[in-house]
């Protein structure tokens, strides 16, 4: 991707517009979680739904950062993680200024539907432009890491791979594949219970299949990217429905246990079984929380959407761009 300077506002003001990704390969735990390095690599499909739109404007008027968030002002937790995110933006670029961020989703926030990975591409976009930082992809990638692991790779259109590494070398880079589409069933639209940051350190502390959900996604990673490699959907979407399994068997696994599927996420996972019996090549994941996205060829999304719409409201996603600058902040 080119660099996106050129597409800023005015000096000390810029805003970004990113959408979420859903893995096929998952991240599930951190190997450092200071500056949010993966234990293992993970691969995933930014979406060309669910945008996220964030406007940075730096004001020397202000004593510390602010955050609107869908049009509310936002305490706690998210206003926290953006002042320390804003902090890191601030240590590179040299500058004490502090900044009005103002962010909106077309995503619902928290539900497993990575919010924060949108959320945390536009974020350094946005903010790297506004403080005057490099907006070359693959920095961008590696600052939005900081904010999200998986907002690395909302960074890249459509397939992207996030390789593990240390601070300089962790960063998404673009993975060509097959053509694929996501439909994503919404099962529950609130904020989940147990967020994945404490699900993950959760995982890794006390879940017995930890160990094993992580050499067995490295492996299953060189297997996702052969089959990216050869075009080969099938394989991938196999990977892809396997790899979701492990990942929540290891969550389940926690003391105190965590299960982010409901009973709706299973019917669905049956439903997508039954479409693969009647000779429909669709395969499911879900990530942390009970939504479940069904991968397919895009020539059978609309048929899929159709199949599981009784279950759960559906949303038909292609592979979409990656985060971009956009003129003029949002309304
Ligand atoms: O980037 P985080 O901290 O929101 O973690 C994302 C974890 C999963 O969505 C469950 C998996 C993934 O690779 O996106």
């Amino acid at each position: 991707m080119s660099d996106l300077s050129t597409a800023t506002t005015p000096a000390g003001t810029a805003t970004a517009v990113a959408h979420p990704n859903i893995a096929l390969v998952k991240y599930w735990g951190k190997s450092d979680a200071t500056v949010n390095l993966p234990e293992t690599g993970s691969l995933s499909l930014t979406l060309d739904v669910f945008p996220t739109t964030t406007t940075v404007t730096l004001d020397d008027d202000l004593t510390a950062d602010t955050l609107e968030l869908d049009g509310a002002p936002a305490h706690g937790t998210p206003l926290d993680r953006v002042r320390r995110f804003l902090d890191l933006v601030r240590e590179r670029a040299g500058r004490s200024t502090h900044a009005r961020v103002v962010s909106r989703n077309t995503v619902p926030t928290g539900a497993g539907l990575a919010s924060s990975a949108s959320g945390f591409a536009a974020l350094a976009a946005a903010a790297s432009a506004a403080y005057g930082l490099p907006t070359d992809a693959v920095s961008l990638s590696r600052l939005a890491r900081r904010g999200s692991g998986s907002a690395s790779r909302s960074i890249l259109p459509g397939l992207a791979a996030w390789h593990e590494g240390d601070d300089t070398s962790s960063y998404a880079v673009p993975v060509t594949g097959p053509a694929v589409a996501m439909v994503v069933a919404t099962v529950d639209a609130g904020p989940k219970a147990v967020s994945s940051r404490e699900a993950m350190r959760r995982s890794a502390d006390t879940s017995p299949y930890y160990p094993a959900w992580v050499t067995s996604t490295r492996e299953t990673l060189v297997a996702a990217l052969a089959a990216c490699e050869a075009g080969d959907f099938t394989a991938l979407g196999r990977i892809t429905e396997t790899n979701a399994m492990r990942m929540h068997a290891a969550i389940q696994a926690c003391d105190p246990p965590v299960r982010y599927l409901a009973p709706t996420s299973v019917r669905l996972f049956d439903r997508i079984a039954e479409l693969r019996g009647d000779g429909i090549d669709v395969w499911g994941t879900a990530d942390a929380g009970p939504n479940v996205v069904a991968v397919c060829r895009p020539g059978d999304a609309q048929r899929v959407a159709d199949a599981l719409a009784d279950l759960a409201p559906v949303t038909v996603a292609h592979a979409g761009p990656g985060v971009r600058l956009v003129a003029g902040p949002t309304a």
